[in-house]
């Protein structure tokens, strides 16, 4: 009987998948991220592993799996915690789960960031469960329109093409993006316009990540990328935490470089700050939005996540291609 080891309870709908073909199932017991130790212990002479972004999949564990070991399914679109060189060696196939449900799921928190820091809608929840509201006047918190504001896409794919049909048709936004390639139907269709990565840093009202994390995107948002930024201008990621290199962020609010920023991820997760020696830390900042990575924890996202990773595991192990193999 094949057996897969799963690494954290996930969301039900895969497992049933994995249980009608007839597959035994371990699911790590406890719900917190799994220590290397257990990892390397339950994968030991499993079929399949279905890891979590959480999970760190490297030579150890393709070594402790054993010959047996045939894919990896990671359940989120990112997969920058397998090591996919080891799993070649290993001969074993890594897949994630870039489904457009959860890539519409991303995009709506992107925009949920957005909205929420253009009209300080944290600030102004604080504020109204604190006793602060004496009543209307004409300059509380006051903040900016998102309508015909340019937003900056760094990265244009599945998931940066969500956020800017939401900007342009939803919201009237001029579109730049910068990316390698281009995206023809964004253009064709959205208006949009490729220009390099400088121009959108200078032009943009809003910044929003959507770039997977790889050696040549890691700490892309440095201290001289945010010198470009506007004064008035938002900073917004939803991708991987070390894309931004934390500590110039950190600065560049300290310094009102730029208005503020709405962070899903972090660089140190699941640290919100890196290190405090400096004592700058993201929490103490009002113009700054955190969310705990949750930018596709919806129930039809993480439906749609669970049950793409059981059909990679399944069709894997009867000898089929994965349905979406992990391609940098
Ligand atoms: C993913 O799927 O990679 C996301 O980061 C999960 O929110």
């Amino acid at each position: 009987m094949k057996e897969v080891f799963v690494t954290r309870k996930i969301h039900p709908a895969g497992l049933a998948l994995l249980k009608k073909a007839g597959y035994k199932i371990t699911v790590y017991p406890k719900d917190q991220m799994i220590e290397k130790k257990e990892l390397l212990a339950g994968v030991k002479g499993k079929d399949a592993l279905l890891s979590l972004l959480t999970d760190k999949i490297d030579e150890d564990v393709f070594k402790a799996a054993g010959p047996r070991l045939k894919v990896v399914a990671n359940y989120a679109v990112g997969f920058d915690n397998v090591d996919l060189q080891a799993a070649k060696k290993h001969n074993v196939t890594v897949t994630n789960t870039p489904s457009d449900k959860v890539n519409e799921s991303v995009a709506e928190e992107t925009f949920a960031l957005m909205m929420a820091l253009a009209r300080r809608i944290a600030e102004a929840d604080h504020f109204s469960k604190h006793g602060q509201y004496k009543g209307w006047a004409p300059m509380l918190l006051n903040g900016v329109d998102v309508y015909g504001k340019t937003l900056g896409l760094i990265g244009a794919g599945r998931i940066g093409s969500m956020v800017a049909r939401r900007a342009v048709n939803g919201f009237g936004m001029k579109l730049i993006y910068s990316d390698m390639r281009p995206n023809s139907e964004l253009e064709k269709q959205l208006g949009a316009k490729k220009v390099s990565l400088v121009n959108l840093l200078k032009k943009a009202d809003f910044i929003s990540l959507h770039v997977p994390l790889l050696p040549s995107t890691r700490h892309m948002i440095s201290t001289k990328q945010l010198a470009m930024m506007k004064p008035g201008a938002f900073l917004i990621n939803t991708s991987r935490g070390p894309v931004v290199d934390e500590k110039a962020l950190l600065k560049a609010l300290r310094s009102k470089k730029i208005a503020g920023a709405g962070l899903d991820v972090f660089e140190c997760e699941p640290a919100i700050d890196c290190d405090l020696r400096d004592n700058l830390e993201l929490k103490s900042f009002e113009n700054v939005i955190l969310t705990p990575h949750i930018a596709s924890a919806t129930e039809a996202a993480r439906r749609d996540m669970s049950e793409i990773a059981a059909k990679n595991i399944i069709a894997v192990l009867k000898g089929k291609k994965a349905l979406t193999p992990a391609k940098v």
